[in-house]
């Protein structure tokens, strides 16, 4: 032990001296005078590094200039297009939160027709985020703080309407005609795509011009929400105003997964070609290091607990941020783009049509088989809601009634045997229910086919044992024959559970 601690001492001694000695050589060569003048230093002026600094600085500037006037693709980056929010936020995040780019044909077609002058709509398709919970200002959907009317003002404010902006909860209203610009925000708390995919077209209006879809959190982190995502995005991208989509993805914490719809969505965003941008590759590994990073993130309630679904007002602007940096990442490439066109042809305007040419979509879904020939129809879904003013109109009915809670409406029946017909409408053969489930109100079993075809017919549950109620779909026909058919419904009662009961709640019927 002590032999240790005197060997110690000593190497404690000699690595002082070793220092002292270090220390030294370094002031006798700086007593020597240097002939750079750059790097002159006495012991009174010093900072030569800053200095060197300097020129090298001075010789890029020089090169810069150099450069000709049409900037390279490189230049049209977030950062540059926000350098305060890289400052804020780090280049490095901000860059992270494009997930997928694409071509950006439709954003760019979008962008031209704005610029061009025309009046345009932006419409959002989302969930309790894009509604604006928890921002707490009236009306939460539209209000300045929310993140997609973030969006929309910085478009406006570029490419201005005539007269006052349409600002709107979810309507089917465009004021285009009059020349107004218009933002109508559809989102729906607690919605995904299964449900919009039918349904959007009740929450917004068809005459859009850009849609941001933001249903990342809305969705699950199964294969089994590709499909209604991709009708989602295809019946949008569908619509005869032929939108752009903008795919935002956010990010919540406690849910059954810590990333959740993004898995699914990502592959047919860029399968579609959608231009996607996420919150969650920005902030979420800043949160994985830092626990208190939440708190930015995400909304803080007065009891300091932090509410992990919903984003902070930092967080709505942050993620508007983005969005409009990308935007003006987009019409610098357009201006690169423009700039050489008009140089091709020798005119002082470009041709949209030709330059931002619409690209038709890919022939078939992402789960069909290949087929050199086959090419899916236009998709036109129908979504006929008791909630909605277009309710579904009951072509038979037999013991039936129309029956609401609070805001809540269903087609209702409480006699085992009632049976119920619609007339449905597909393009692709998708015809689906979509039904309470509850564990407390006692539903039981109810039974639906197409046409004659009873033989295939399908039975659905309303009771279960999940302690929520909440809507779910299901699909009566995934591949009829195009065009109209009866869908045709009877209850059945109770099934083999005690709970369950002579009770059956429809919500909408809907067809794709
Ligand atoms: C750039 O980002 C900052 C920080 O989020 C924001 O305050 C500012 O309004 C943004 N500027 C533009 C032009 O979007």
């Amino acid at each position: 032990m002590s032999l240790h601690t005197r060997q110690g001492r000593t190497l404690l001694r000699l690595s002082i001296v070793f220092n002292i000695l270090i220390v030294a050589a370094i002031f006798w060569i700086y007593s020597f005078p240097i002939d750079d003048p750059a790097l002159t230093r006495s012991a009174a002026d010093g900072e030569p590094s800053i200095r060197v600094v300097e020129k090298v600085v001075e010789r890029v500037v020089e090169k810069v200039v150099e450069v000709p006037q049409i900037v390279s693709g490189a230049s049209c980056s977030l950062c540059t297009a926000n350098a305060t929010l890289c400052d804020e936020m780090s280049e490095g995040s901000v860059e992270a939160s494009i997930s997928y780019r694409g071509t950006n044909q439709r954003l760019r077609r979008a962008l031209a027709k704005m610029r061009s002058g025309k009046p345009f709509n932006v419409a959002v398709v989302g969930g309790s985020v894009s509604r604006g919970h928890t921002l707490k200002e009236d009306p939460e959907e539209t209000c300045k703080a929310n993140l997609h009317r973030r969006i929309f003002d910085h478009l406006d404010a570029k490419f201005p309407g005539k007269g006052e902006a349409f600002i709107s909860l979810p309507s089917t209203e465009s004021k285009k005609g009059e020349g107004r610009n218009g933002f109508v925000n559809g989102a729906q708390g607690g919605t995904g795509s299964d449900y919009f995919s039918m349904c959007f077209q009740e929450h917004i209006p068809t005459d859009v011009d850009i849609v941001i879809v933001e249903l990342a959190i809305n969705d699950q982190n199964y294969l089994e929400f590709q499909r209604p995502y991709e009708l989602l995005l295809r019946g949008l991208l569908d619509l005869p105003s032929q939108p752009a989509i903008i795919n935002l993805q956010t990010l919540a914490l406690p849910l059954h997964a810590l990333v959740s719809g993004a898995i699914p969505h990502t592959a047919i965003a860029q399968y579609m070609d959608v231009p996607t941008i996420s919150l969650q590759h920005a902030v979420m590994p800043q949160i994985l290091r830092d626990e208190a990073y939440t708190k930015q993130v995400f909304v803080v309630h007065d009891d300091g607990e932090v509410d992990g679904r919903h984003l902070s007002r930092w967080g709505h602007q942050k993620m508007g941020d983005i969005v409009n940096a990308y935007l003006d990442t987009q019409l610098c490439e357009m201006d690169r783009l423009e700039a050489a066109e008009k140089k091709r042809t020798g005119k002082s305007d470009i041709d949209i049509d030709t330059l931002y040419k619409l690209d038709p979509l890919p022939r078939l879904l992402t789960s069909d088989q290949w087929d050199p020939k086959r090419t899916i129809p236009a998709l036109r879904p129908t979504c006929a809601s008791m909630n909605s003013p277009n309710k579904p109109v009951p072509a038979k009915n037999d013991g039936w009634t129309e029956w609401a809670w609070k805001d809540k409406n269903y087609m209702i029946t409480k006699t085992p045997g009632s049976t119920i017909s619609f007339e449905v409408n597909t393009g692709i053969g998708i015809v689906q229910i979509f039904y309470l489930r509850s564990w407390e109100f006692h539903l039981g079993v109810l039974k639906c086919w197409l046409d004659d075809n009873e033989a295939a017919a399908v039975t659905m549950q309303g009771y279960w044992d999940q302690k929520f109620n909440i809507g779910q779909r299901y699909d009566v026909a995934k591949d009829a024959s195009p065009g109209k058919h009866m869908l045709n419904c009877k209850f059945l009662g109770k099934d083999g559970n005690k709970a369950s009961g002579d009770e059956f709640r429809i919500i909408s019927v809907m067809s794709i």
